[in-house]
């Protein structure tokens, strides 16, 4: 069975339930695999032809034990999650445009139009199914750069077991992404906006983490959390890569390169995961708006906190990318001693020197670019005006814009695949600006759903970040008194 330590060395290994129903290690690291499981060539060649679901199971199965949850169980709860999807392909991958070998796997076919709801809804799913086996309720908070949040809103909705409360910085996400939210009628989701908050969400990250790390208060709240810092995600991501080189790469020996837009690195960190496990990758391009905390970590081997910078790609406005924890740990040999004084110089000090060893074991296999705004609009424009041109979204053309640049470095052949990872139609008033319309998009960049939130009652409670920790416990506390949820911990801490 594979059990899961923390990033920082300091916890002993736990079940991977335990490890999901906690969020953080207690340590205040991240969890991650004792080991990570290799698929054979031939049985991944034995997957072709498989649906996302039934490739999902096989999987998974790999990382969750029969003992915690029953195969049965796993995979009527893989196709429960995926019904709601508007695709039966769940991530089709289609063409782009008339280039050669390039692709784009959209990822955003979900109910609430992004990446995120490929592992939310699952998770939401096995979370429940794991507290409702335990008899407990457990408090969800989580900080979202617009996206994770409605995933997770909608995902949680009406959940017995579970409390969620999706945090944003207020102005600092679409008016769309912020409706995704506050319309959903369900009454254990209780969304906050945060005023003045200068770094986004990394500033609610921190109040979040310090929260979860605060034995009291978890106890007391029974606190956990579903960002990327929660392996589960991390896991379910893997399998849209093995997908894409199923459906792209037909030769024995082929391999498959990918263009991911990143942020806090849990998209593209599950993406070197799959490789871990033997996916045969030849490249991945790590794609980032102008906060450019990853490009120079992976291009120069500096680790640095700089200020964050509005992008239209505002999902990816992430100062910290803390997966980024996660990829260093596995490339400087499991060494959570290292990880921890490594974190305690990244708080003190902002920035963080890799040694020249770790530098080039991150660097393996992957190449990253820095896309500015103008870059990114000209990219959308010119696809969308190609004859049957993709309409990208913002984040999407990040990915794109650095695929295009950069695979001339792939060998002739190789299937390049961008992973989209939002729908154009969670973003009007910017599509409007960079596509030039005025009034009505046109069908691409619309979508049912949207118009439908636009018509809803919102539900939400607002604070200023100075009185955020103070705002989410005055609100816990009254769900408490109300009797609704237990006030046993969820997980030992
Ligand atoms: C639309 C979109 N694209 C890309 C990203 C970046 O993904 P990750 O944070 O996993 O690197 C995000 C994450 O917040 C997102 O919402």
């Amino acid at each position: 069975m594979i059990r899961y330590v923390s990033t920082k060395g300091g916890t002993d290994p736990v079940n991977f339930d335990d490890a999901i129903l906690a969020g953080f290690a207690a340590d205040g690291g991240l969890f991650v695999p004792e080991r990570i499981p290799l698929i054979k060539a031939e049985t991944l060649n034995s997957w072709r032809g498989l649906g996302y679901t039934d490739l999902a199971f096989n999987i998974l199965s790999l990382y969750i034990d029969k003992t915690i949850i029953p195969a049965d169980h796993l995979k009527n709860m893989i196709r429960k999650s995926y019904e709601t999807f508007e695709s039966p392909e769940v991530i089709p991958l289609v063409k782009f445009n008339n280039e050669e070998n390039m692709y784009i796997m959209e990822l955003f076919r979900g109910p609430t139009l992004s990446f995120k709801d490929v592992a939310m809804g699952l998770l939401m799913n096995l979370l429940d199914y794991l507290l409702k086996k335990r008899d407990l309720r457990l408090s969800i908070l989580l900080a979202t750069t617009g996206d994770t949040g409605p995933a997770a809103a909608r995902a949680a909705a009406g959940k017995k077991h579970i409390d969620c409360y999706p945090i944003f910085p207020l102005g600092m996400i679409s008016l769309e992404q912020q409706r995704q939210m506050t319309s959903v009628q369900a009454d254990n989701i209780h969304p906050i906006g945060v005023l003045n908050c200068k770094d986004g969400g990394d500033d609610i990250d921190k109040v979040v983490a310090r929260m979860i790390g605060d034995p009291k208060l978890s106890k007391k709240f029974s606190l956990s959390t579903v960002n990327s810092i929660n392996w589960c995600r991390i896991m379910i991501q893997s399998v849209h890569y093995f997908y894409a080189y199923l459906q792209t790469v037909k030769a024995p020996h082929g391999k498959v390169a990918f263009s991911v837009p990143s942020g806090a690195f849990g998209n593209l960190f599950a993406g070197t995961l799959a490789r871990e496990m033997g996916l045969p990758v030849e490249r991945f391009i790590c794609a980032t708006n102008n906060n450019q905390t990853l490009h120079m970590a992976i291009s120069q081997g500096k680790f640095l906190k700089k200020d964050l910078i509005e992008t239209f790609s505002s999902a990816m406005d992430i100062v910290v990318p803390y997966n980024f924890w996660r990829y260093l740990y596995f490339s400087c040999g499991k060494n959570g001693a290292k990880i921890k004084l490594w974190m305690e110089e990244f708080k003190n000090t902002g920035q963080l020197n890799l040694d020249s060893q770790t530098h080039h074991n991150i660097k393996r296999g992957i190449d990253s670019l820095s896309v500015n705004d103008s870059i990114t609009a000209r990219t959308i424009q010119q696809s969308f005006n190609t004859p049957g041109g993709y309409l990208l979204d913002p984040h999407t053309a990040v990915a794109v814009s650095a695929a295009l640049e950069l695979r001339n470095k792939l060998p002739n052949n190789c299937p390049l695949v961008c992973m989209a990872t939002a729908h154009p139609a969670k973003f009007p008033e910017l599509m409007k600006r960079i596509l030039g319309f005025k009034d009505k998009l046109p069908p691409e960049a619309r979508h049912q759903s949207i118009e439908n939130d636009r018509n809803t009652k919102e539900n939400l409670i607002s604070c200023k970040y100075s009185a955020l920790e103070s705002t989410l416990v005055k609100q816990m506390s009254a769900w408490f008194k109300k009797g609704r949820p237990t006030s046993q911990p969820a997980i030992k801490i």
